[in-house]
């Protein structure tokens, strides 16, 4: 796939990773990056061998977040289709939409996953962390959710999905004040589950990975379908169904005040 490694474990028969494969952007997460992720659980969803998926990102980052566009970093919010093609607000409704989908699929496969975080996590990147079950950073890695600084809406399902997973205090301190926090922090905050010396991360994943893949397989799908069933109803969708028109709205004035 064009942004996506997806490759299959020779010594651990089981085991998927899923690289993001970007690095010349830090693997900013572009429509085709969308794409080829809920292609990629698509995939998983029929494939019976892949019990355990390892998400990564190639070079040093995990990823860098929402893709901001030909600006690069530093603009307000991600620009609407190319300024000469003629967008429909429909087109966009669904782009807009991408990012809760997205996540809604890597949250939503049958495999046990592992995020692990090479170099940096920011904006959405820490809402794909979020969708998975099992987090690991190297110590150098560090995670933002910078947002309400670059005035753009925090959709993606991603207010309720970081509450469920480190708490409303600490959801709305990083959310609010857009501050970085690193390894250590996300350790301490519960955020992640291991954080490991940064040569040892792939293999700290794999050993993990094993760990799991010797449990029995059925045993292991049916507490993952629980674990899938708990989570989701601990985010409720009717508190976030307008994500897409709010991002959608941010777009379109974004759009207005850059022609003005
Ligand atoms: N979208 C699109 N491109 C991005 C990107 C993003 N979110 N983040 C980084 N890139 C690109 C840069 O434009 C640059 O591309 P170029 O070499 O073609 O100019 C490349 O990735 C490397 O980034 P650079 O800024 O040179 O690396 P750095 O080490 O100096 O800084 C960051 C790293 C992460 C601090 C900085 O890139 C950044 O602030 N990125 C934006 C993060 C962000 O706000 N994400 C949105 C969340 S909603």
């Amino acid at each position: 796939m064009e942004t996506l490694r997806i490759d299959r474990d020779a010594e651990l028969p089981g085991l998927v990773t899923i690289t993001l494969n970007r690095p010349d952007k830090l693997n900013a997460i572009n429509q085709r990056m969308h794409a080829d992720l809920q292609e990629a659980c698509r995939q998983l969803a029929d494939d019976a061998e892949a019990r355990v998926v390892i998400v990564t990102g190639e070079g040093r980052a995990f990823s860098a977040g929402a893709d901001l566009g030909r600006r690069g970093p530093g603009v307000e919010a991600a620009p609407l289709a190319a300024a000469n093609a003629a967008p429909s607000p429909l087109l966009e409704r669904v782009r807009s939409s991408s990012g809760n989908r997205t996540s809604a699929a890597l949250e939503g496969l049958d495999q046990v996953t592992i995020g692990t975080v090479n170099g940096l996590a920011i904006g959405g990147a820490v809402v794909f962390l979020a969708c998975l079950d099992i987090r690991i950073a190297a110590e150098s890695a560090w995670f933002s959710i910078p947002e309400v600084a670059l005035d753009i809406p925090l959709t993606w399902n991603a207010l309720p999905r970081l509450m469920r997973e480190l708490g409303p205090a600490r959801t709305k301190e990083l959310v609010m004040t857009c501050d970085r926090f690193s390894s250590e922090d996300a350790l301490r905050w519960g955020f992640l589950n291991y954080r490991v010396p940064d040569a040892e991360l792939l293999p700290a994943a794999r050993s993990l990975a094993q760990k799991l893949l010797e449990k029995d397989p059925v045993s292991l799908a049916l507490t993952k379908s629980t674990c899938n069933a708990l989570a989701e109803s601990m985010v409720p969708a009717n508190v976030t169904h307008a994500d897409r028109d709010y991002l959608m709205l941010a777009r379109l004035l974004t759009q207005d005040r850059n022609r003005s």
